[in-house]
């Protein structure tokens, strides 16, 4: 009886606290401030730092945001947002920068909202005790938590949140493209609930996502297919590695006959067509490098056009070859007509050596240790776990194990090519996706499948594989804002 009444005493104590803990914003805590652009111009904004977006905070380094607010901004001013995740780590909320795209943000008059997150290395010591703070699907909870926070104070912060973009790249990409898929999806309202985020919608406009390393569960299919014409050609690998590459490379056309997409022309897409289709797609990007007059070296695998083609001129009378006024016409070797796509992709390999066989899951698996995914789905104690059945099989060496289920929640929670297609998502309208040509850090499938499933379930899709970049992002910013102009504005 005695502990009936402590504990209704207790609960009734800490009532009135629960319910003064709610989620702040003081407007007169702002602060202003100068960015000065590459070409010298100059920005004059407005600045709210430290905002907590959720109200039990665990981990006071990562879970807040700050909000920059350019001088002509009101509520119809489009909201970027930039997270600055990568390799799946924690990200504090940086600066506003002139250099990068938050800062070509504020000066193309965007808010600008940049929110910190936890990520699979951050860990608060309490009484001596470790925590890790941020294992999936932590980091894009924090991400979810600061939209709401955004929609929360709606009245409070210029901005329009009907039209808040996303962007990151990587693993940051990988933050965007699930911003942009999981919108409002209730199997993470449990979470963010108990993390105190606002009860508001978590759905965005549209997503920018640099070479997105996401669909962790079968990107090592997708890297052992795409790259096996590599094994021992320019890729050293062990016979261990060479029969995991094997195996994994076969489970492809499976994976991607159960996807069911189809390409921009109507047909389907399938492992039969699928290199041709990569193929074309880098053909259209070194082509427009090339117009631009790009040089590119035959030695990577390109066949050039034989012939040169003369436009009508002077009352339609064609001119000979090597006649032509101004140069006017295309010359022999103006048109890309064929790749040859083992030569290229041993070509990118001597640029930036592959990963080892598994590329992701790792873990355990023919001499691996445990890559920075295999801490992601990891635990609070900082384990590092398998997270498909494959590598779980190959390292445990049981042919029936099966992920634990948590983990195996955990892996859909992180995927937006598998939460983009459930019904409980608002998936934003617009993407904004690009994978360096000459990006290693996933195999091309990944962001193909990506866009194509965007695209076939009728998104808008801006997609290219760029000529001639590595793993990298926030480029070509010239043509990323016209793009957000065009739509936000
Ligand atoms: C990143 C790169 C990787 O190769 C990877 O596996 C995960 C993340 C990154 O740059 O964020």
């Amino acid at each position: 009886m005695k502990k009936i009444i402590l504990s209704a005493l207790m609960i009734a104590l800490a009532l009135p606290a629960m319910a003064g803990k709610q989620l702040t914003f003081d407007k007169t805590k702002a602060t202003k401030g100068t960015l000065t652009m590459p070409r010298g111009e100059v920005v004059n904004y407005t600045m709210y730092t430290n905002l907590y977006y959720v109200t039990n905070v665990e981990d006071s380094t990562y879970q807040f945001m700050s909000i920059f607010v350019p001088e002509k901004a009101d509520e119809s001013t489009p909201i970027f947002m930039p997270n600055n995740v990568g390799g799946y780590m924690a990200s504090e909320p940086k600066m506003i920068n002139a250099a990068d795209a938050s800062g070509r943000a504020l000066s193309e008059g965007y808010v600008v909202a940049i929110a910190g997150a936890r990520g699979r290395n951050s860990k608060v010591v309490t009484d001596g005790k470790t925590v890790y703070t941020g294992r999936a699907p932590k980091g894009l909870l924090d991400l979810k938590a600061a939209v709401r926070y955004l929609r929360h104070f709606n009245k409070e912060i210029p901005g329009n949140t009907e039209r808040i973009i996303t962007d990151g790249t990587s693993a940051g990409g990988a933050m965007s493209a699930l911003l942009g898929a999981t919108g409002n999806n209730p199997e993470y309202a449990a979470a963010l609930k108990a993390m105190g985020a606002a009860d508001e919608r978590d759905d965005v406009f549209a997503s920018v996502c640099f070479c997105p390393i996401i669909d962790l569960e079968h990107a090592d299919i997708c890297y052992e297919w795409t790259y096996q014409c590599t094994n021992n050609v320019t890729r050293p690998i062990t016979d261990a590695q060479a029969e995991v590459s094997k195996e994994l490379a076969a489970q492809f056309p499976a994976y991607i006959k159960s996807l069911n997409l189809t390409k921009p022309n109507g047909e389907a897409l399938t492992a039969d067509n699928y290199m041709e289709y990569i193929k074309s797609l880098i053909i259209e990007s070194a082509q427009e490098a090339k117009d631009a007059g790009a040089e590119l070296p035959d030695s990577v695998g390109f066949k050039f056009s034989q012939q040169g083609f003369a436009p009508p001129i002077n009352g339609g009378v064609n001119m000979p070859q090597g006649m032509m006024f101004g140069g006017r016409g295309s010359r022999p070797g103006d048109y890309i007509i064929d790749l040859d796509m083992e030569k290229y992709l041993n070509y990118v390999v001597t640029t930036i050596p592959l990963k080892t066989a598994p590329a992701f899951d790792s873990m355990g698996v023919a001499g691996g240790s445990d890559s920075g995914e295999n801490q992601e789905f990891g635990d609070e104690k900082g384990s590092s776990v398998n997270f498909t059945e494959y590598s779980l099989r190959k390292s445990t060496g049981d042919d029936n194990a099966t992920l634990d289920a948590g983990i195996a929640q955990n892996v859909r929670l992180l995927n937006p090519m598998t939460m983009v297609s459930d019904s409980g998502s608002t998936v934003a309208q617009y993407w904004y996706i690009r994978h360096g040509a000459r990006d290693r850090d996933t195999g091309f499938p990944v962001p193909v499948n990506f866009a194509c499933k965007l695209q076939n379930m009728g998104k808008d899709v801006n997609f290219k594989l760029p000529w001639n970049r590595p793993h990298s992002g926030d480029y070509a910013l010239d043509e990323v804002f016209a793009w957000m102009n065009a739509i936000a504005r």
